[in-house]
């Protein structure tokens, strides 16, 4: 019998990278044979060209294998932060007036579940109802779902859980703490391989967490897999991945949130379908910004654009362009008196900024000040809602949308813009 020390398991890594994208030399050589070592145990094999013929043809062995191989380590809001912003990313959706159709957000790996049900909590304790939101979750590993499915945790899972969150949403049992049923239930797991399941899955999502996997997988897996995750994702939507994880996201398809500890981006438009801003005359310029169709489905399915928190020449003239801060001038004092047009001249040069840059922020509340001025009251508050979905946490456009919003009769509306403002730290 071939001693487990001296197994030469080339083979098997090579096909397990190709199956599931984990690389052997990043969970090391040695945790592979002791999962081989097992398996030829188990299987009563002693040679390992038997064992990787029966690998090979048998989806059972492979499940088999892939389990003693992966590490399903997680725990309830692991890192927090990612929470943190969800909060803010859901409530500027929320903002813009919710769709028909749910949510839908992604847990991907999901291990025993600790991490979509911290999503599901995040959501509940937002105040949305059940209905609003769909999470899915998917791992390979078919323990953690069957954990993830009963939805009762030790103690290792509450690392950074304080007891209120506890008492609020678990009840104390003898085999641990139980999820409460009511969150139990808004997610839906599945047992899968990432590398082939997702394709066929055919959902568009609105968020997507992706943590702690792409740290083990070879280059070419982690890019298939972040490719395909952006063909699953509208324009402008969510993508968190873990800590060490930042670097594999490709820049060409998602941009940085550039806020600490969120490990967050942002899907790109695709580059044909950049926001109608760049169209060529100042008519359809504007037009094109004020789209007032009432919030649907349909108009989630709009370029939604990502953050404009780069750097670089034209973000900061932009931010020159936006000076004084104009937050629509109540919030900080006219540049002019209020009802005088706006210059053709003026919005021009919006337009060519965002032809530039079409992804600032500065410039939507600029052309939202020009707006206004010209008393296009809805369509400055369409303008401000683009530049606080780029960028959630504007003071600025904050207080600006409030008043253009209660000047419009829109209460309600103001009444929820008013909520984010003060839940901004100070
Ligand atoms: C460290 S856990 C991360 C869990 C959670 N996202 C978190 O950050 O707490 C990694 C998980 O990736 C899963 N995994 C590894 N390869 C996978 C694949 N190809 N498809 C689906 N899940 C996979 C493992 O089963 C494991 O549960």
């Amino acid at each position: 019998m071939t001693s487990k020390s001296t197994i030469d398991c080339s083979a098997v890594a090579t096909w397990l990278a190709e199956f599931s994208g984990i690389s052997t030399g990043i969970i090391g050589h040695h945790t592979l044979q002791r999962a081989v070592g097992e398996r030829l145990e188990g299987t009563g094999l002693d040679d390992i060209t038997a064992y990787l013929e029966l690998l090979l043809s048998s989806p059972q062995e492979q499940q088999n294998l892939v389990e003693l191989v992966v590490v399903p380590e997680t725990w309830f809001f692991r890192d927090r932060q990612p929470f943190v912003h969800l909060r803010a990313h859901i409530s500027a959706l929320i903002a813009e007036g919710l769709p028909t159709q749910p949510l839908r957000l992604l847990s991907a790996p999901c291990a025993s579940g600790e991490e979509p049900y911290s999503l599901a909590m995040t959501l509940l304790d937002m105040g949305l109802p059940t209905d609003c939101f769909r999470i899915d979750a998917i791992d390979i590993c078919r323990q953690s779902i069957r954990k993830a499915r009963q939805a009762v945790y030790g103690k290792h899972s509450f690392r950074g859980v304080s007891e209120a969150e506890k008492t609020q949403n678990f009840q104390v049992t003898p085999q641990g703490l139980a999820l409460n049923p009511a969150i139990r239930q808004t997610v839906h797991f599945k047992c899968a391989n990432l590398m082939r399941c997702l394709v066929e899955n055919g959902s568009t999502y609105d968020v997507i967490f992706c943590r702690n996997l792409l740290i083990y997988l070879e280059d070419a897996a982690s890019q298939h897999l972040l490719e395909t995750f952006a063909s699953l994702m509208r324009p402008g939507a969510l993508l968190i991945v873990g800590s060490a994880e930042t670097g594999k996201v490709p820049p060409s398809l998602f941009q940085p949130i550039r806020e600490s500890f969120v490990f967050g981006f942002l899907r790109r438009e695709e580059p044909s379908s950049l926001p109608p801003a760049a169209a060529s005359s100042t008519d359809a310029a504007t037009d094109a910004l004020t789209d007032s169709a009432p919030a649907s489905p349909r108009r989630r399915e709009r370029p939604a654009r990502p953050p404009a928190l780069e750097t670089g020449a034209s973000r900061r003239r932009a931010l020159r362009a936006a000076a004084p801060a104009n937050a629509v001038a109540r919030t900080a004092g006219r540049t002019r008196s209020s009802g005088e047009p706006a210059t053709g001249r003026e919005l021009d040069e919006c337009r060519q900024e965002l032809e530039r840059n079409p992804y600032c922020d500065a410039t939507y509340l600029r052309l939202a000040q020009l707006l206004e001025q010209g008393n296009q009251t809805d369509a400055a508050i369409d303008c401000l809602q683009r530049c606080l979905y780029l960028q959630p946490n504007s003071r600025q456009a904050l207080e600006a949308v409030i008043a253009l919003t209660k000047q419009a009769g829109q209460m309600e509306r103001s009444r929820q813009f008013q909520g984010r403002l003060a839940r901004l730290l100070p």
